[in-house]
């Protein structure tokens, strides 16, 4: 497990960039589970993800659509041409997720899937290669970002 601590939005963004060139080397797992409080930032660090990608639409949270895909303009040696962001916040039964086809995206080898609120459809991930992002708040501005590949 890796120990990040930010200070700033603008060290979360660097944080994102560092874990994007990562993906993009194919270092770690492509599935990204999010999980801490509300206000961790967890949607902040995936527009961090996106600006590293390239990605000019803003991304904005899916708490009330669920899911948002995003085309990842073209990059050399990058095998990935698709950013999937989804928020399982307003899930109330864990059945409820199969019908985005997490699972499908997940193994899809075009495909990040950043997930926040992973713990709503806690049956899909054991089987699935992920990294695991885990944020909590210890003060106003700052951030505890632990990482772990699985
Ligand atoms: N070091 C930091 N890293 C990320 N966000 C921060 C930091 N310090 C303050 N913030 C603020 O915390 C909030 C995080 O919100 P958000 O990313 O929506 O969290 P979540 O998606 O986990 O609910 C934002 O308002 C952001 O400006
Ligand atoms: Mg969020």
């Amino acid at each position: 497990m890796i120990n990040h601590t930010t200070s700033t939005v603008e060290e979360t963004f660097q944080l994102a960039q560092k874990i994007t060139t990562q993906i993009l080397r194919e270092e770690i797992p492509s599935t990204l589970l999010l999980s801490g409080d509300l206000g961790g930032g967890k949607t902040t660090f995936t527009q961090g993800i996106g600006q590293a990608l390239g990605i000019t639409r803003p991304l904005v949270s899916p708490t009330y659509t669920i899911i948002r895909p995003y085309d990842i303009p073209e990059q050399t040696d990058s095998p990935f041409k698709r950013l999937i962001h989804t928020d399982l916040y307003r899930i109330k039964a864990p059945w409820e997720a199969e019908e985005f086809e997490l699972a499908q995206y997940a193994s899809h080898p075009e495909t990040i899937l950043v997930v926040e609120w992973p713990e709503k459809a806690a049956q899909l991930w054991s089987r699935i290669p992920h990294t695991q992002i885990h944020f909590s708040v210890p003060s106003p501005n700052q951030r505890i970002i632990q990482i772990t590949s699985h």
